[in-house]
């Protein structure tokens, strides 16, 4: 059986998806979530869960270092990594100790609109298409090996708020279903 770590910040709607896409398999199981904020609502739907939290306040570490090594060291054992709205871009520390092993959800088709603001800079520059990605996480903003992807048409009327609500759909279903993807096709 396969263990993940899940990294979010915010929300957690993703981090819901995969709670709910592997609860009650045994080949596929969430060990921890990893937050940089003690009070995100993601924390409660992991308390919910019972899956256990691990936070780590990157102000008080002082440094990505610091703050990278505490979370290292409170991680148990895991296969993979997956950033749900994980709101850091990871150093050196998190990089070299799960080579191939970290993966981002991205909401927009990677290369365009990389960043925070993604669905909201497609929506802005006026692409009839954008999209999730799912990739490998390197030393870049969003720049690792491409996973996976899915469209989705931006149509006359649309506003910023279907687009969102739309996005977030595609990525509730695409995350869960590359992770099962990754595992059972011998990837991790
Ligand atoms: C998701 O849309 C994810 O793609 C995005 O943050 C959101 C988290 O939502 N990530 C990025 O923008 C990374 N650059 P959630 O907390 O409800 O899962």
């Amino acid at each position: 059986s396969k263990s993940i770590a899940i990294f979010a910040s915010g929300t957690g709607s993703n981090f819901q998806a995969l709670v709910n896409a592997f609860a009650g398999r045994t080949d596929i199981v969430i060990r921890a979530l990893v937050c940089d904020h003690a009070d995100a609502p993601v924390v409660a739907k992991a308390t919910r869960a019972q899956i256990p939290v691990i936070v780590v306040d990157y102000r008080t570490a002082g440094s990505k270092t610091t703050a990278e090594r505490r979370i290292l060291a409170q991680l148990p054992p895991i296969d993979l990594i997956v950033l749900a709205g994980y709101m850091r871009i990871l150093g050196p520390t998190l990089l070299n100790a799960y080579p191939q092993r970290i993966i981002n959800l991205h909401p927009a088709l990677l290369p365009s609109f990389p960043g925070r603001t993604g669905i909201e800079d497609a929506w802005h520059y006026g692409v009839k298409v954008t999209g999730v990605t799912v990739h490998y996480v390197d030393a870049g903003v969003d720049s690792g090996q491409i996973i996976a992807q899915v469209p989705v048409p931006i149509t006359t009327g649309m506003s910023l708020e279907d687009l969102t609500a739309q996005i977030h759909r595609v990525e509730h279903q695409l995350l869960p279903a590359t992770v099962r993807q990754l595992v059972q096709g011998g990837t991790i």
